[in-house]
């Protein structure tokens, strides 16, 4: 199964991102007297006033906790909570909700996998494939249980042009349980070639996690042709509220895991010698659920929806795609960039080094003119010292960014390259 990373530019409508930026009301202000650029969605989307706003109604007309009271308004509660859910199936191509929990985030997600799937099926000896580029998320999880069980952890590398290096893959995934990967590098935006993961992982009889927290906010998604076993993601990526997250897994495997959390909601009946879980998707969410940020998760879907998947993919590559040009036209060898150079292999996410400038200070200078980046190791750290550096400045583009945002950093870095003397 190929993955269509470039839907065709004529098959898709192009987003009228004014427009579109109207909609952000956070994005219409001034910040150290410029205009607010905010570059920064690979770490958290902006969220647009009709995600706010039905959350707001929410709390003020409707507001009781779910699948308990049997008045009017806890029943209109739970109506929203589970449209929420089957919002959330549709639009990651999921054949029904029950297979759909609701997190915290994607890495309380990895984390259900790893206490629930993973100590169920995994002792010593057993081994699991992960990549060098994973974020914190889809690897401390398995490092505790690596650490707990002496399960064995592999890795896939990275190369010097900044894919996953396949060369080994055959050996590599010999003999182990699962693998482990991330769909999208949130610090080098390389896209992980899935269908040969999926492929290997199944021939090796091992199931495959995806985990898709770069990937659900930018590229349409089917969990279904993707042929997955388990495929996490997180709600604030993508226009929705923080607090939520998914794990979508296939049903046999979430019906055969052991609960992860106890507590009220996850039970069917409750003894003083003993408990029977609940049926699906609540075996997994114990106590109150985030109620009003499914609420927002699904306001969220509709607007991606309405936007159109294909739309926002086509206009993230063209987008990257002039952010590459414009940074390598003007800064040249002053400004190194982590990441594929191919737009349409990757996503839109620009890890950069300034010179020998430190990223934190870049990111200031940047802030002074507006421009929101993020600095840091991008919870990556293995990674980053497999590049050699420990921090990069990274911006990332959404749907309501353009070009004129794109100029705007590249005005902001060339102040900093002056202010630094480069
Ligand atoms: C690839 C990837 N995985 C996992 C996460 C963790 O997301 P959260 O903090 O919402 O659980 C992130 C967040 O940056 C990410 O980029």
């Amino acid at each position: 199964m190929a993955l269509n990373h470039t839907p065709g530019a004529a098959d898709v409508p192009e987003l009228d991102v004014p427009t579109i930026r109207k909609k952000f009301p956070i994005l219409d202000q001034q910040m150290n007297g410029h205009r607010l650029v905010y570059v920064d969605s690979a770490s958290s989307s902006q969220k647009p006033a009709s995600v706010i706003d039905a959350m707001s109604r929410y709390y003020e007309t409707t507001h009781a906790n779910v699948h308990r009271g049997v008045y009017a308004i806890a029943e209109e509660a739970t109506r929203l909570y589970e449209q929420a859910r089957t919002k959330v199936a549709r639009f990651i191509g999921a054949p029904s909700p029950n297979g759909v929990i609701f997190t915290k985030n994607v890495t309380e997600a990895i984390n259900l996998v790893a206490y629930s799937w993973g100590r169920a099926n995994l002792q010593a000896g057993d081994a699991i494939l992960l990549t060098e580029m994973e974020h914190h998320a889809n690897l401390v999880p398995w490092l505790i249980l690596a650490q707990e069980r002496g399960v064995e952890l592999r890795y896939l590398p990275v190369t010097d042009d900044y894919q996953l290096d396949l060369t080994d893959l055959d050996r590599l995934v010999d003999g182990v349980k699962l693998v482990s990967v991330t769909a999208m590098s949130n610090v080098l935006g390389t896209l992980t070639p899935l269908d040969r993961l999926v492929d290997a992982a199944h021939a090796a009889g091992a199931l495959i996690l995806v985990d898709g927290a770069q990937y659900v906010p930018h590229l349409p998604t089917d969990v279904q042709a993707l042929d997955v076993d388990f495929f996490g993601f997180t709600g604030h990526k993508m226009l929705g509220p923080t607090g939520i997250g998914v794990l979508w897994a296939r049903e046999e495997l979430l019906e055969a895991m052991p609960a992860f959390l106890g507590g009220g909601e996850m039970i069917r009946d409750v003894r003083l010698d003993g408990w029977t879980p609940n049926d699906l998707p609540w075996k997994f969410e114990a106590g109150t659920p985030p109620i009003a940020e499914a609420v927002g998760l699904a306001v969220a879907v509709d607007e991606l929806t309405a936007l159109g998947m294909d739309a926002v993919r086509a206009h993230e590559v063209s987008l990257t795609g002039y952010a590459l040009r414009t940074l390598t036209e003007r800064f040249g060898d002053d400004l190194a960039i982590h990441g594929p150079s191919e737009p349409s292999q990757r996503g839109g996410v620009v890890s950069m080094q300034l010179g020998d400038i430190h990223a934190h200070d870049v990111s200031q200078v940047l802030d002074q003119h507006g421009v929101c980046v993020r600095a840091g190791h991008h919870c990556a750290k293995p990674l980053m010292r497999r590049l050699g550096v420990n921090a990069t400045a990274r911006a990332s583009f959404y749907v309501y960014n353009d070009t004129d945002d794109v100029d705007a950093l590249a005005d902001a870095l060339a102040a900093t390259r002056d202010f630094f003397a480069v």
